[in-house]
């Protein structure tokens, strides 16, 4: 299929988005909510407080692929306090399935899992945050990601089917990545690891990119500039 023929030239009608299009899309102030969780009722923006989330939803207590990804998250718990992000789940049953259920992820995944987890038993946040797919479930939610910053902006948000547990290696990638590229003012190539070289975005110019990073840069071409940000770099943790 030729470029052309996948890229349409005739503008789209410009479309204000309304609070009823609720889309969540990158950038966006995440709704707040209050909701009875397994540490307690929290309103969500103050629990995230000064530090970033890691909000994820499953599809049901008591479920295979669901227990090994909540034992994952708390084994990785000294990971995401490393990185300044606080883990939430979600899914749409009570409080009291919930404390069941982590009495099994703590014996089956060998940890003591320490975050809350939401209860959604009327899906309200699952509705608000778009994690119920229909095709998929009528009530329960899939397996949504939602890495949100301390000004509660969205930053990155991942899919994934009932069927398939999440990598959490590449979600630790990613905060380490968008951490990177805050404090930087960098891009990151694909696989990008911590200690990789970056690149420094087009809208900055060579001159700019001479001043920003006085250990110099190598011009690939002249839209790609890698940099070593090792000896500088910051983490923004
Ligand atoms: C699970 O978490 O194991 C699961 C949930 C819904 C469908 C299939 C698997």
């Amino acid at each position: 299929m030729s470029l052309k023929s996948v890229v349409s030239h005739s503008k789209p009608a410009f479309k204000a988005r309304k609070d009823s299009d609720m889309t969540l899309l990158l950038g966006d102030t995440v709704p707040d909510f209050t909701a009875d969780t397994t540490l307690g009722p929290i309103s969500f923006h103050d629990w995230i407080g000064e530090d970033w989330a890691f909000f994820f939803s499953h599809p049901a207590d008591f479920t295979p692929v669901c227990t090994t990804e909540m034992g994952r998250t708390s084994q990785l718990s000294a990971e995401f306090t490393a990185r300044g992000v606080k883990p939430i789940g979600l899914s749409t049953d009570t409080v009291e399935e919930h404390f069941k259920w982590i009495e099994d992820v703590n014996d089956t995944q060998n940890t003591t899992l320490r975050f809350p987890i939401v209860a959604d038993p009327d899906l309200k946040i699952a509705k608000l945050y778009e994690m119920l797919h229909p095709s998929e479930s009528e009530t329960a939610a899939v397996r949504s990601v939602f890495i949100i910053d301390s000004d509660k902006k969205l930053r990155l948000t991942m899919t994934y089917p009932m069927s398939v547990g999440r990598n959490f290696d590449e979600i630790l990638r990613v905060i380490d990545a968008l951490k990177t590229s805050d404090a930087n003012g960098v891009a990151l190539p694909a696989d990008w690891r911590p200690g990789d070289l970056a690149i420094i975005p087009p809208s900055v110019s060579d001159d700019e990119a001479k001043i920003k990073f006085p250990q110099g840069f190598d011009t690939i071409r002249s839209y790609l500039r890698t940099v070593d940000i090792t000896p500088s770099q910051k983490d923004n943790a």
